[in-house]
């Protein structure tokens, strides 16, 4: 019987989780279900854990659903550790996207400045958590959606010499969910074909016959820009001439980079507007909760789905229950290169198409990428490494020279300036530096 432990477990997607599991209550034989959270978080734990217990009783289910801020407690003999948490929760956020905006640069929680301070904050604590599983359950697989999930798997793998981990996001698999139909296929009719960085790839889709439909299903997104995009990601189009060249579909992300003029104008107006996205999630956050208060609420509310990440944790599930029953299903996952893409490290993490078993994930051949994506990925890549190395040491020239390197972030005088007040801002979560 299965113990499973999330850490940050009075997030609000909590109750896909829960659904997740219950959904695969064949596959996975739970005895029981810890969630862990912090004394900030005490109360939505409260909240959102006696909502997970609502819906485990009306499944008709036996698990037992704990709730603790003791994670040493949790973590004993766990099998499988999800990592889900915010350090400094939306407060933080709401400083990693409005410093940068206020300096006239892209505000945005995985990417920019933003993104670099949200890795100096959860990599101190992702190790933390790692040393802790070493002792106490060393045979536990870890899958961590904790944002960045590339850099923060990259971290666990380097520098908490943890292999067991898988990370997870949802973009993939809402391509994969919303393109099908755009060329009246259904997935099963489809292979896909995904490799890069994590909010960061790019993918191809072929049909059943072999022949590649990519650029069928790029025609079909010019004239429906939104599918498959999160709902965090303005949908500014992309250049039709720059994707024909690329014949590739790139992820929503790569909105900030290819069109940062106009992703950095839209962003700007909603921090003038005090509407940055931090900002809208915190009002979505306090309607949800207002929901799990409900006694009588003992499923998912739709409203979840406003939120980006809507069906990750379900991702989170699917990878546990074909860990657990080696079912060797596609996912996207970030894991270690092992040649999937040869023109990058083989020993280092990228988000690839992989297939998940008892093993873990072992990525398939991508192949190679043209100069243009093979350019960007290995700046990318580099930066990803500067900023973990800077993360776990605390040195302040190496998070200059990620400053540097980063394409969102003009460098000069003032992204030192943006650098030293947000070093000044979380200071309460940079014990490192
Ligand atoms: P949230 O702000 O609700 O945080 C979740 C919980 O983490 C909170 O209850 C908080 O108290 C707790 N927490 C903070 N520090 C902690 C610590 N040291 N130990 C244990 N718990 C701690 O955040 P959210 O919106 O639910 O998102 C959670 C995380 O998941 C974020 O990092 C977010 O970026 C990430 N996320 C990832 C994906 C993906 O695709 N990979 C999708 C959505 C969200
Ligand atoms: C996206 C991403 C997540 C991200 C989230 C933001 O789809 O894959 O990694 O954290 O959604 O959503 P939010 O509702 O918090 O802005
Ligand atoms: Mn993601």
């Amino acid at each position: 019987a299965l113990k499973l432990v999330t850490i940050g477990g009075g997030s609000s997607y909590t109750p896909e989780l829960i659904e997740g599991y219950i959904k695969r209550q064949a596959q996975l034989p739970i005895k029981e279900i810890w969630l862990v959270d912090v004394e900030a978080g005490l109360e939505k734990l409260n909240i959102v854990g006696a909502m997970a217990k609502r819906m485990v009783k009306t499944a008709g289910l036996d698990w037992e659903v704990h709730l603790t801020l003791d994670r040493r407690t949790a973590l004993k003999d766990a099998d499988f550790v999800s990592t889900q948490f915010r350090v400094g929760l939306l407060p933080a956020r709401i400083k990693d996207e409005r410093i940068p905006n206020y300096y006239g640069m892209i505000g945005q929680e995985t990417n920019g400045a933003g993104g670099i301070f949200k890795a100096f904050r959860t990599v101190p604590v992702i190790l933390d958590i790692v040393k802790d599983m070493q002792e106490l359950c060393p045979d536990a697989w870890l899958i961590n959606f904790t944002n960045p999930s590339g850099m923060i798997t990259e971290a666990i793998k380097t520098y908490g010499h943890w292999d067991k981990v898988i990370g997870l996001c949802n973009v993939p698999v809402m391509a994969m969910s919303s393109e099908p139909e755009l060329i009246h296929k259904t997935l099963d009719e489809l292979t896909y074909k995904f490799a890069g960085l994590d909010h960061f790839h790019w993918h191809r889709v072929w049909d059943n016959t072999g022949q590649e439909v990519t650029m069928q299903i790029v025609d079909k997104l010019f004239g429906d820009e939104d599918a498959g995009l999160p709902t965090n990601i303005f949908d500014v189009p992309f250049f039709k001439d720059q994707l024909e060249n690329m014949r590739m579909i790139p992820c929503g992300y790569h909105r900030y980079y290819y069109r940062q003029e106009e992703m950095l104008a839209h962003g700007l107006a909603e921090y003038r507007d005090n509407a940055t996205r931090a900002q809208q999630v915190t009002k979505i956050e306090t309607e949800l909760f207002e929901l799990y208060k409900d006694p009588n609420l003992d499923y998912k509310p739709k409203q979840l789905a406003e939120r980006g990440g809507a069906h990750y944790s379900d991702a989170a599930c699917e990878a546990m229950a074909s860990i657990y029953q080696d079912k060797k299903t596609h996912m996207v996952v970030s894991t270690l290169n092992q040649g999937a893409v040869p023109d990058l490290p083989s020993d280092h993490v990228f988000e690839v198409s992989a297939q998940i078993g008892a093993a873990g994930a072992v990525p398939m051949a991508f192949g190679h990428f043209q100069p243009a994506e093979r350019g960007w990925l290995q700046l990318m890549k580099n930066m990803e490494l500067v900023i973990v190395e800077a993360a776990a040491t605390g040195n302040y020239g190496l998070a200059l020279q990620a400053f540097t390197m980063n394409p969102l972030i003009p460098a000069g005088a003032t992204a030192k300036r943006v650098l030293d007040e947000m070093l000044v801002a979380h200071r309460n979560y940079l014990p490192q530096f």
